[in-house]
């Protein structure tokens, strides 16, 4: 290639090397000219590296002089320790540099869209369409590292917990359930189709099946919903099945791999085992069933307090089987009216139709937009319910309970943004369990299951499942982290007459449960272990390790918000012969 071999990465030069002739290469990241000398910062995976090229080398000082940023440099040179007053102590190199004795010319750069910075503020869309230059960035560059590394613990803590890792299919039956099926067209079976696994969950099932007993994979995912921070349409799960085993080892073993994790790359202790919270009570403390216990700010039940007083919405809301509840924004009593005319636009993008605030004012008096509505002494109630003290503000919502909780939930997390109340590597792990096992939806007028239908109900309540689907809760349990859902999972039916009767619950006749799941109802025939599993989000670990705002930030090429790529410009058209061969006809539509 060269002639020139490299011997080291960047930043393993260091100061014990001193005389010795060292071969690196990498990026040009600044060249700075000085008279009598051009100094040239070299960039690798590893870090940066100071090169010295002195005007006394005519040959080398004329190229070196032709090179721009980002070009692609082998230089070798003898490494000498810098001057004291050239020390730099915030580069890891900073004690050394490579006076160049053979510099190569690998690659030129074009003037690039964007700097090679963290600093930069270009737009999302720039960067991603030059993702390769992005990723040039240290700051996305460690987050790839962390990803590589993380991984790495996981398969090693996996292996020795007796894991195996299997691949299953991408290509595989469309049982969408949930969120839309990427399909993908078959060319020997016209007008057939596959569909991209969401999870791998009846793969690992089968495995169970199968005797492999502790299943596990790294595995890619495809799911056709919108996209958002934290959701990309292809992701990664840390995925997981285990036969012969209940809720407890199942948590166990995923809090301590957690555990590992956080340990060997963030050099945090976590404390086991971890907090348990039910549903129920994330739902009533937090108004999520996600919630970020790094701050207060709970949500309390003011319904018994404001019980036939006057105010038509508090009313109308509890008569309709609705809650009112209030959440007291400690210290929040001085936020400008405009700041508050705000809150109450935010909850609004939660369907709540309003928020109702008091202001505990300095000298102990209240202020209210409400306040004609109650007698003084029924405020001051609702103000001591909240433990209301000088200059904090009572924010009040009063809806359905669904609402209320999203919209206090929401708007809990919002002003813990705007009050900066938590910092980056804190963090708050809890798992939540007890979710229901069921929930009803309004527009396809039918329950469906809220985590997937092959997760058990709780014993205690098998019987609610004839009487009262909706009461049913289910072994299912999430592990979070800071107000995010990291992983979640459940003990699965193993029952072929519990499996069809969840079926039915969900509306499926017998025919559809067979003709879409058929070939999970006949291996339940054939002898199944009780068994349960997890899977964690990836690309959400990384995240919230590295601090990054997104997991596009964590992720090599993600989509942008309408799922598109806007480096390949995937997904495109293609040819009609393509088209042809599939047995497939684009209808246009008016859009
Ligand atoms: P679930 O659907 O909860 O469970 O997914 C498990 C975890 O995957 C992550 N996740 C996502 N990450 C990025 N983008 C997305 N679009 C996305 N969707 C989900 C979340 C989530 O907690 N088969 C079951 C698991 C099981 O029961 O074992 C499942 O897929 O972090
Ligand atoms: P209205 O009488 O509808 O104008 O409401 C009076 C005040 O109550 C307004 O300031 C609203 O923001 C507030 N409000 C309206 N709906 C709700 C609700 N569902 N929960 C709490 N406050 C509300």
């Amino acid at each position: 290639m060269t002639g020139l071999k490299r011997s080291h990465m960047c930043t393993e030069v260091n100061e014990t090397m001193i005389g010795k002739t060292v071969t690196i290469m990498g990026w040009v990241q600044r060249r700075r000219d000085f008279g009598q000398f051009v100094f040239v910062i070299l960039r690798d995976r590893t870090g940066i590296v100071q090169i010295v090229v002195n005007i006394n080398e005519k040959e080398l000082f004329q190229k070196v002089e032709t090179v721009r940023s980002e070009f692609v440099l082998a230089v070798k040179g003898k490494v000498a320790a810098r001057t004291e007053q050239n020390i730099n102590p915030n580069m890891k190199t900073g004690k050394i540099e490579i006076i160049a004795e053979e510099i190569k010319i690998l690659s030129e750069s074009d003037a690039l869209p964007f700097q090679i910075e963290d600093s930069i503020t270009v737009k999302d869309d720039l960067r991603l369409k030059h993702r390769y230059l992005d990723l040039r960035r240290p700051s996305q560059l460690k987050n790839i590292m962390l990803r590589h590394k993380v991984v790495q613990v996981i398969h090693s803590f996996l292996d020795k917990e007796g894991f195996l890792e299997i691949e299953t299919p991408i290509l595989g039956k469309s049982t969408p359930e949930g969120a839309r099926d990427y399909l993908v067209p078959s060319r020997v079976h016209p007008g057939n189709f596959y569909g991209l696994p969401q999870s791998p969950q009846l793969y690992k099932q089968l495995l169970m099946v199968s005797g492999m007993d502790r299943y596990y994979q790294i595995a890619k995912c495809f799911r056709d919903e919108d996209l958002r921070a934290d959701r990309q349409p292809e992701f990664t799960q840390v995925d997981m099945e285990l036969s012969f085993v209940d809720e407890n080892d199942i948590m166990d073993i995923n809090e301590r791999m957690m555990q590992k994790v956080f340990q060997e790359l963030l050099d945090i202790e976590i404390k086991l085992p971890l907090q348990r919270m039910t549903y129920q009570e994330a739902m009533e403390r937090f108004g999520s069933d996600k919630p970020d216990i790094r701050f207060g700010m709970e949500l309390k039940n003011i319904s018994e307090v404001v019980k036939g007083t006057e105010f038509v919405v508090f009313k109308n809301a509890l008569e309709n089987g609705g809650s009112v509840r209030a959440i007291n924004a400690k210290g929040c009593g001085s936020f400008p009216r405009k700041q508050i005319d705000s809150l109450v636009e935010f909850v609004k993008t939660y369907q709540a139709k309003g928020l109702a605030w008091i202001v505990v004012n300095a000298d102990g008096t209240l202020k209210s937009q409400i306040a004609k509505f109650f007698s003084p002494e029924k405020l001051q109630e609702i103000v001591d319910t909240m433990e209301g003290k000088a200059g904090d503000l009572i924010l009040i919502c009063a809806d359905k309970d669904k609402v209320v909780f999203d919209s206090l939930g929401a708007l809990r997390v919002e002003l813990s943004k705007r009050l900066e109340l938590t910092k980056q590597n804190d963090f708050a792990f809890l798992w939540v369990t007890e979710f229901p096992m069921l929930e009803w939806d309004e527009e396809e007028n039918r329950y469906v299951a809220v985590h997937h239908p092959f997760t058990a109900p709780m014993d205690e309540d098998l019987e609610l499942l004839d009487t009262n689907p909706g009461a049913v809760r289910a072994k299912a349990y999430d592990i979070v982290l800071n107000g995010y859902e990291l992983g979640g999972g459940s003990i699965r039916i193993h029952r072929r007459d519990i499996q069809q009767k969840m079926f039915q619950l969900l509306g499926f006749t017998p025919e559809d449960s067979q003709e879409r799941f058929g070939f999970l109802l006949d291996a339940f025939q054939y002898g199944v272990p009780p068994h349960g599993g997890l899977a964690f989000g990836l690309d959400r670990i990384i995240m919230l390790m590295s601090g990054a705002s997104s997991i596009r930030d964590v992720i090599a090429f993600p989509k942008v918000k309408d799922a598109s790529c806007p480096m390949t410009d995937a997904p495109n058209v293609v040819e009609q012969k393509q088209l042809q061969e599939l047995g497939i006809n684009i209808v246009q539509t008016e859009e």
